[in-house]
């Protein structure tokens, strides 16, 4: 009888065992990627599969839980964990290390159980809980899937009952593993007008760090977006590829390592440099959302899908209209009077576009605004230029039949203003070292419910006296220098992140109560492109560099993880040596605005320029909603060419730029790509010169999508600095 319940429970035992096992796979799927994990026998957490979606089910168990121990041994239950803690058995990077109150270093988290909902038919989350079975710490690990678009967003909550607050040291938002021959890093780099200049560097043993330390202008020398080709280097149109990006709007940090084994882990967060955090006891602590996608065809493909994804989820507005504008910066920079902006309203008027920006310079009265180093912080209006207030100007637009937009750059302050005069203690500088400046002015110090309160009040005051007024461009042109709030006094550790909350409590409030309101993100140039921004901007200024030839490159950087519909793009006066419709034609591919005066250009250009925001309007869907190729890159050619696609494949356009062709060069047809091919397509080169007829051969003719996509067209010429944009109509 004894043997008999003994038996009886062995086998209960075992069939639970089964059950748990099953039910201890998770799989986070989209409908072409795969992310297994399962739970081990040890009761931690794997990454067990990151690939191409599985076909069948039956396949999942055979797939290990530990891989690739290296040298440990096959006893050793070093693997891919999934949020591996420090002091384990594991010796490379962490993705998580906290300092417990008995000073124990060492955390390891076990599995303890998931649950996963289906938002809608696209949209799946899952989360996945763990424990430390020594310390009282949870975690939870939140994926999030979006099927059609091939997305994972994924982040981290950290919590815990110790009774004095933990140091975290180490808080990434998500950690990867890949297992292959060779992985290739390509970083988008740069500086102040030099943005996003993509290199790729082969990862070997040991880490390669992208990061940064400059706390709120935070993008400044390197972007929170990476590529990893696998076995390849990641390529437009084949090979397997990882692009992933952070959304934070501070310092953020990537670390790819080669382990001994030849495996790569990607681990993505803040940057935990000087921001050794404090939890207590119950506060739950959010990582940024980590964003990525695997192709199996190269970057171009992923780029789309996180076009749908960043369009259909993220980005404020993601599927509206955008306006078109004319911005004074440029035309004027800080020497303007109202008759000054009332004719640039009418020449706004007469380009066509939908609205008037009024940038920089147009506030502050005891220490007046008619440079960068006065006025910051007293967003009064300046009454010397603008003795009739924003009201009137808001009314002279109107009248002038477009709409006002305003800049502001509400989180800084130069230390020549009102507002330093009575509030020293809201910027963030050091009490007792010289100050730095950068850009003549200082960071306000956003950890301070106070001045958050304020940096809210400056956006509400200036909508409530004008709520005609139809856009902000929100500037930030300083990192966080000097870095010490006077707010947070002994908790200086706490500076960096606090700050970004801050920013980022104001910026959900002025959503709340402006959610129809469209805003320019804009950041001394592009320093400021990260996708939990841009769930309260419809768009971002990609750079202060608006010559054109250089643009050229800005835009397909950023285009790599950015809509071009959220790419702001100015039709300027840099580089005279180029022509209106090259600089036009540059700015068209994009989120298309001018910032110039009309004075500038004879009847001849202006003419062209009416006519080109007329092909804008008319083509706004395809550009800003339709599917994005790039063609033939310029940092491989003397040319490049984009093209849009419609989503029902009826429209589409193709951009083709000389830029510095070769005497006697081959010119190579370019082949187009996105179409049907047994449609039949009109092709029609637009944006001419008055007067001017298209020198194409194929203008006018027909061609099936087939034709244009394995032959292509000949858009290229030998004329450097020169360009055709040609619409693509199925009859
Ligand atoms: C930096 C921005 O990028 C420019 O477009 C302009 O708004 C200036 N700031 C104004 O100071």
């Amino acid at each position: 009888m004894r043997k008999e319940l003994l038996l009886c429970t062995i086998m209960l035992l075992s069939m639970l065992q089964v059950k748990a096992t099953e039910k201890e796979t998770i799989r986070i799927s989209t409908n072409e990627t795969d992310l297994i994990l399962k739970v081990a026998p040890n009761g931690r957490l794997y990454q067990s599969y990151l690939g191409k979606r599985l076909m069948n089910d039956i396949d999942l168990k055979h797939l290990p839980y530990y891989i690739n121990a290296g040298s440990d041994g096959s006893n050793s239950p070093r693997g891919w964990e999934v949020y591996p803690g420090s002091g384990a058995e594991d010796y490379f990077e962490p993705a998580l290390a906290i300092t417990h109150n008995d000073g124990n270093m060492t955390t390891i988290l076990s599995y303890v159980s998931s649950e996963t909902q289906k938002v809608d038919n696209n949209v799946t989350e899952t989360k996945i809980y763990l424990k430390d079975k020594v310390y009282p710490v949870d975690v939870t690990v939140h994926y999030v899937t979006y099927a059609n678009e091939n997305v994972i967003k994924t982040w981290t909550t950290l919590k815990h009952k110790e009774k004095r607050p933990v140091t975290l040291w180490r808080y990434a938002s998500n950690m990867l593993y890949f297992e292959n021959k060779r992985y290739f890093l390509t970083e988008f780099s740069g500086d102040w007008a030099k943005e996003v200049n993509m290199n790729t560097q082969e990862l070997l043993f040991g880490k390669k760090v992208l990061d940064t330390k400059l706390g709120s202008r935070a993008a400044m020398h390197t972007y929170p977006f990476f590529e990893v080709g696998l076995d390849k280097v990641p390529s437009e149109n084949e090979g397997n590829v990882l692009m992933g990006t952070l959304g934070w709007t501070g310092n953020f940090q990537f670390t790819f390592e080669v382990d001994n084994a030849g495996n790569l882990r990607v681990i993505s967060g803040i940057n935990p440099y000087a921001s050794a955090y404090e939890l207590k006891p119950d506060e739950v602590f959010t990582t940024p959302e980590f964003i990525f996608t695997l192709s199996d065809s190269g970057t171009g493909k992923a780029s789309r899908h996180i076009h749908d994804w960043a369009r259909g989820y993220q980005i404020k507005d993601g599927k509206g209209d955008r306006l078109t504008l004319l911005n004074n910066w440029e035309a004027t920079y800080f020497d303007f009077d109202e008759q000054k902006l009332e004719e640039l309203m009418k020449e706004a008027k007469s380009l066509g576009v939908d609205m008037f920006l009024l940038d920089d310079g147009w506030f502050a009265n005891k220490y007046p605004r008619s440079s960068d180093n006065a006025g910051l912080g007293d967003w009064e209006v300046n009454k010397n230029k603008l003795p009739n207030g924003i009201p009137h100007l808001v009314r002279s637009a109107k009248e002038a039949g477009v709409k006002f937009g305003i800049w502001i750059e509400p989180e800084m302050v130069n230390p020549k203003s009102e507002l330093f005069e009575k509030h020293p203690e809201w910027a963030i500088h050091l009490p007792n070292r010289e100050t730095y400046y950068f850009r003549n002015q200082l960071v306000l110090d956003l950890s301070n419910p106070k001045v958050q309160d304020y940096v809210f009040g400056v956006v509400d005051k200036i909508m409530t006296e004008n709520p005609d007024l139809a856009y902000f461009k929100w500037d930030c042109n300083s990192p966080i220098t000097n870095v010490y709030s006077p707010y947070l006094n002994e908790k200086q550790n706490q500076l960096y992140i606090n700050h970004v909350r801050g920013v980022y409590n104001v910026f959900k409030r002025v959503k709340d109560k402006y959610p129809d309101l469209p805003m320019m993100l804009c950041s001394g140039g592009g320093a400021r492109c990260d996708y939990e921004a841009l769930k309260y901007f419809t768009e971002f200024w990609c750079s202060d560099n608006t010559d054109p030839i250089q643009r050229l490159y800005i835009q397909w950087g950023y285009s790599h993880f950015f809509p071009p519909k959220s790419m702001c793009a100015h039709v300027t006066s840099w580089n005279k040596n180029t022509s209106i419709k090259f600089r036009t034609d540059v700015a068209m591919m994009c989120k298309m605005g001018f910032d110039i005066s009309l004075k500038e250009m004879n009847e001849n250009e202006l003419g062209y320029c009416q006519s080109a925001v007329a092909n804008y309007n008319r083509l706004k869907t395809v550009i800003l909603d339709g599917d994005f190729f790039r063609l033939v890159s310029p940092y491989e050619s003397n040319h490049t060419a984009v093209m849009h696609v419609g989503k029902d494949k009826k429209k589409a356009i193709l951009y083709a730029y000389d830029i510095l062709p070769l005497y006697g060069e081959k010119i190579i047809p370019v082949r187009l790509q996105g179409l049907d091919p047994k449609k039949i397509y009109k092709i029609e080169e637009i944006n001419l010169m008055p007067g001017e007829t298209s020198r194409l051969s194929s203008n006018g003719q027909t061609y099936t999508g087939d034709y244009l996509m394995k032959i292509g067209l000949n858009a290229f010429t030998t004329t450097g600095i020169s360009s055709r944009i040609i619409e693509i109509t199925q009859q």
